[in-house]
């Protein structure tokens, strides 16, 4: 068995490998987007970094590595309910401008990975994947070939996969073909189907690395060209790595978020894991404070449009979850001490704005109670007039003035 690395440590020893390979450390980019029209928030390592893939501006040093702050919302309605979503992450990244391609890029990914010296997993529990092309684009024959004869993985157990699984594009900007490394988790989190192999969507093999061979630009409109140089950009999931290190069932369980999961249980008395009702409240409160202390420290305020208003509805649905859990006062001010702490070797500024992300929390859990409040005073009324009424049913129409008009969410009024 490997050994287990908390995701501090793991942070710190991949940007100390990529050092070694004379990449230079950059700090994370902000959540917010600079000169991007086109994202709300950073959602990859590679995201703001754009202008030095395609040449425009010249980047400090042709090779750097960074642990970039993350937030994907796209499935927010699926957060908690399952134990494999999140809305942040960190994206560990090695870069090349220009300079490196798919050789060093594949070597230095297996040597990280597998070496004891670093992360040390089983390479037997490894499985890269390439690019199988398409009608377009030609299969990776180049990747391909790196890791079998560089490498010496047995053709085999290298995977071939189409555009859906193995090209990376989001929206406009450089894109290409990629090579994700998959690791086995073992039969125990496997679906047990007998096809189950990697690329199942079951939680058995689950994808942990991305080396992406951005040599294209896309216009947005699906129109490939050449860049004028080839770059890599690396992407791999600091949580994902670390669940894998710790051995453990999910994002949710690595040392650094359970920390804060527990504080959460403290203030609530929900204990994880007893319950899916109350882990499905437990993963929300966790996942949406880590987000909204990251959001907060980068400079977002709750409002009612774009960012502001992304942080809003983190805030509140992590608030009402907490009304779920029979809490009757503002208590995410308190979590984000916990995130701030866990975070806080890797993210400086954090603890100077703690008093500042502190009250900003406050401030919208307090004015959010009063929101709920007001609609409880409503709901109860209606409720009362059904009553009267003699009917059984709260009807569609009030519980969907509730909302439209008083901001109560449905979840409540159910
Ligand atoms: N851009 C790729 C990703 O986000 C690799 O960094 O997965």
């Amino acid at each position: 068995m490997h050994k287990s690395y908390g995701v501090n440590e793991i942070r710190e020893m991949f940007l100390k490998f990529y050092e070694t390979k004379e990449h230079l450390r950059l700090p994370s980019f902000s959540l917010i987007p600079q000169n991007d029209a086109s994202l709300l928030l950073i959602n990859s390592g590679m995201a703001p970094m754009k202008p030095y893939f395609t040449g425009e501006v010249e980047p400090p040093r042709h090779r750097v590595c960074t642990c970039q702050k993350c937030i994907r919302t796209g499935d927010i309605e699926n957060i908690g309910k399952t134990s494999r979503h999140g809305t942040y992450f960190e994206m560990l990244g090695n870069f090349s401008f220009g300079d490196y391609f798919k050789k060093e890029a594949i070597a230095w990914c297996w040597e990280f990975l597998t070496s004891p010296e670093w992360l040390g997993l089983e390479a037997d529990r490894l499985y890269p994947s390439v690019f199988a092309g398409d009608e377009t684009t030609p299969a990776d024959e180049e990747a391909f070939e790196i890791w079998n004869k560089d490498v010496g993985i047995a053709a085999e157990r290298i995977f071939r996969f189409g555009k859906a699984d193995n090209f990376w594009e989001h929206g406009s900007g450089p894109c290409g073909p990629c090579s994700e490394v998959y690791y086995d988790r073992g039969p125990e989190y496997g679906c047990g189907k007998p096809d189950c192999t990697v690329g199942c969507d079951c939680d058995r093999y689950i994808e942990v690395w991305n080396n992406v061979f951005s040599q294209f630009d896309n216009d947005g409109q699906g129109n490939y060209t050449e860049l004028k140089q080839k770059n890599i950009d690396v992407g791999a999931g600091l949580e994902r790595l670390a669940c894998v290190s710790q051995n453990v069932e999910s994002l949710f369980d690595i040392d650094t978020v359970m920390n804060i999961t527990r504080k959460v249980s403290g203030i609530t008395g929900a204990t994880y894991g007893q319950s899916h009702q109350k882990d499905v409240s437990l993963r929300v409160i966790t996942d949406h404070i880590r987000s909204a202390t990251m959001m907060i420290c980068d400079g977002v305020l709750p409002s009612n449009e774009g960012r502001g208003y992304v942080l809003r509805r983190l805030l509140r649905r992590a608030a009402r979850h907490g009304k779920l859990l029979g809490v009757d006062k503002p208590f995410l001010f308190e979590v984000c001490a916990v995130v701030i702490q866990e975070n806080a070797s890797a993210y400086p500024d954090l603890k100077e704005k703690e008093p500042y992300i502190t009250r900003v929390i406050r401030m919208e859990e307090e004015s959010f109670a009063k929101t709920i409040d007001s609609g409880m005073r409503i709901f109860t009324e209606m409720l009362d007039g059904h009553k009267e009424k003699g009917e059984k049913t709260f009807s569609g129409a009030d519980a969907f003035k509730l909302y439209d008009t008083y901001g109560f969410p449905i979840d409540l009024t159910a």
